[in-house]
């Protein structure tokens, strides 16, 4: 299957890092033109550098996306580097463990900052390039929306309210020709997911805990597992899918837990 991305432009939030660095690599081998935006400017030029060092294209723009202004900027910037944009991918964020029962109002608005406004400043912003090029919208997302997780409300509202923009949006722009998804993740294992475990005691054990509570074939999910269902649902291949929550997580969130 061609997925026909060749010389497209698509916003990758976070693309620098982890799932977001899997989905401009994808989007890059299949020709496309990633456009990461990102906090960090050196782990921008390296993701950068390394797409370039296989022969694809990229481009970086730094911006702190807890700021509006920023993501404002971010977007004209590729709008003008770019002259268009043929879909963006939100997917910056962090689980930051902002619980009910500890956490404070002002570190759940920030949360909510981290990990779900911009999603909307994004789109908001890069809209009108959007609805001249149809250009598809995908929505990160995380499990914890559906099943809960326990100590990190913020998180969790921050990824009901991606869910909800998702099908919201993809009624708002269903006239524009854009459709908008969703890939919802269980556990994707990246680098930070890497480095996390390493600072536990048990960790080879707490790796092992979490993989068997993974349904299929009892591993997580690796950043290119996403990174293609996103390059599939911004391109044209999935033409008639909209407003869908996709999961991409190993059964995860559906399937008897009497697998696991
Ligand atoms: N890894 C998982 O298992 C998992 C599970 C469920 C959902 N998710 C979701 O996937 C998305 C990506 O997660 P990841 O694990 O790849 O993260 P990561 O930390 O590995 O990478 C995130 C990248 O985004 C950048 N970034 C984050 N917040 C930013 C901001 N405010 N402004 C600018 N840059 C910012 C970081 O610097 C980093 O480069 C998140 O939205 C997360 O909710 C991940």
């Amino acid at each position: 299957m061609d997925l026909q991305l060749r010389d497209r432009f698509f916003l990758v939030t976070g693309g620098a890092k982890g799932i977001g660095e899997g989905v401009a690599r994808v989007l890059a081998a299949e020709g496309a033109v990633p456009l990461i935006v990102g906090r960090n400017a050196d782990d921008n030029r390296a993701a950068v550098d390394a797409i370039r060092a296989t022969g694809g294209r990229a481009h970086a723009f730094q911006a702190e996306l807890c700021e509006t202004a920023e993501c404002q900027r971010a977007v004209a910037e590729a709008i003008q580097f770019a002259g268009r944009l043929d879909g963006l991918v939100n997917n910056a964020g962090v689980n930051d463990g902002v619980d009910l029962e500890h956490g404070d109002t002002e570190r759940f608005l920030a949360s909510l900052r981290k990990n779900l406004v911009h999603y909307y400043d994004m789109a908001r912003f890069a809209l009108p390039e959007l609805k001249k090029t149809r250009g598809p919208i995908v929505n990160i997302g995380s499990k914890v929306a559906e099943t809960g997780q326990g100590a990190t409300s913020a998180y969790a509202a921050a990824n009901g309210g991606r869910n909800a923009l998702t099908r919201e949006w993809a009624v708002e722009l269903g006239k524009y020709g854009i459709r908008v998804n969703a890939v919802i993740v269980a556990e994707c294992w990246t680098p930070l997911y890497a480095n996390w475990i390493q600072t536990l005691p048990d960790g080879a054990d707490a790796k092992r805990r979490i993989e068997a509570k993974v349904p299929f074939e009892h591993r997580m999910t690796t950043c290119d597992e996403i990174a293609r269902m996103v390059a599939f649902l911004l391109s044209n291949c999935s033409s008639h899918t909209t407003g869908q929550l996709i999961h991409v997580d190993g059964g995860y969130v559906h399937l008897d837990r009497a697998l696991t």
